[in-house]
């Protein structure tokens, strides 16, 4: 799916905070929004999301315009967000949890693709297949943001909007967190990632904006501006050491067939485009 946001401006009351943001999203690209705490990421994508609304600017997808539209028929499109604080039952299981990612989905009585998704999502996140029965609330910090994921994931997405994943996660878990979504990118799920991590996101994107105090004031291939010496200075803590080659997980359980990509039914089980991110 793609998305184009235009000279988007939101306020809270008086206080406008974004001013004038425009970026671009195409289908298959993980996109990343950089910046600074407190740089408007979040209010970007609530607006995007509908849960706020816009005082001046445009949000199309796959060229429809759905510039104040409520959430709900955002939602129903495959726009799915996943929040910063991770807004997770905490006392149903992780199982119940997903479940519920799926809701609409089920009201459309989906109950068997549903269920197929249910285990693509344990094939993704074995650790949540081996907790399926556990309180969500007694998750780790980690394991709580691999079920929001696995949650979104359920809705059926077809671009996934996510705030910080990495937030509060040990170094460990953000590695695999980003093996994940690059495997989620490589199956064709369009991504839009918001993330104070500037290293881990730049990695992980094709492209990527720079966002100063609501306005973008950098953008380009995401490559380009890790190798940014004022970048660098900026966001990356100094110049970036040289990276290991990476080992990205096949997740090929979790793959459909690529005529569901050709038939515009996009999903996150489907193929992508054979491009291997990981490996350029
Ligand atoms: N509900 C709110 N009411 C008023 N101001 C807000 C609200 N949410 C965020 N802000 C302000 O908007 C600005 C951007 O916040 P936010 O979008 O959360 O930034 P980021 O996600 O980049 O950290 C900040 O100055 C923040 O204080
Ligand atoms: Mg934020």
């Amino acid at each position: 799916m793609s998305l184009e946001v235009e000279g988007l401006e939101v306020a809270y009351g008086a206080v406008k905070v974004l001013h004038g943001v425009s970026l671009r999203v195409e289908p298959g690209e993980i996109v990343a929004v950089i910046g600074a705490n407190g740089a408007g990421k979040t209010t970007l994508l609530r607006a995007i999301s509908g849960l706020l609304r816009p005082s001046a600017g445009r949000i199309r997808l796959d060229g429809q315009e759905i510039t104040g539209w409520p959430p709900e028929r955002i939602v129903a499109l495959g726009v799915i967000q996943i929040p910063e604080r991770r807004q997770l039952f905490a006392s149903m299981s992780v199982e119940d949890n997903l479940r519920l990612g799926a809701y609409l989905r089920l009201r459309r009585g989906e109950r068997k693709a549903v269920e197929a998704d249910l285990e693509r999502v344990y094939a993704l996140f074995p650790r949540l297949k081996e907790r399926r029965r556990q309180t969500a609330g007694t998750l780790s910090g980690g394991e709580q943001q691999m079920l929001a994921i696995g949650r979104g994931l359920m809705a059926c997405p077809r671009i996934l909007l996510l705030d910080e994943p990495s937030l509060g996660l040990a170094p460990l878990l953000v590695q695999e967190l980003f093996r994940i979504i690059a495997d989620l990118r490589r199956q064709g799920l369009t991504l839009l990632l918001v993330e104070q991590n500037a290293r881990q996101a730049l990695r992980a994107a094709d492209r990527a904006y720079v966002m100063e105090i609501g306005r973008i004031v950098r953008e380009g291939p995401a490559a380009a501006l890790l190798e940014d010496p004022a970048i660098q200075a900026a966001y990356l803590g100094g110049a970036s050491p040289t990276l290991p080659g990476s080992h990205p997980s096949e997740v090929a359980a979790y793959a459909r067939p690529a005529r569901a990509a050709a038939s515009g039914d996009a999903s996150v089980g489907e193929h992508g485009d054979g491009r291997d991110h990981a490996s350029r």
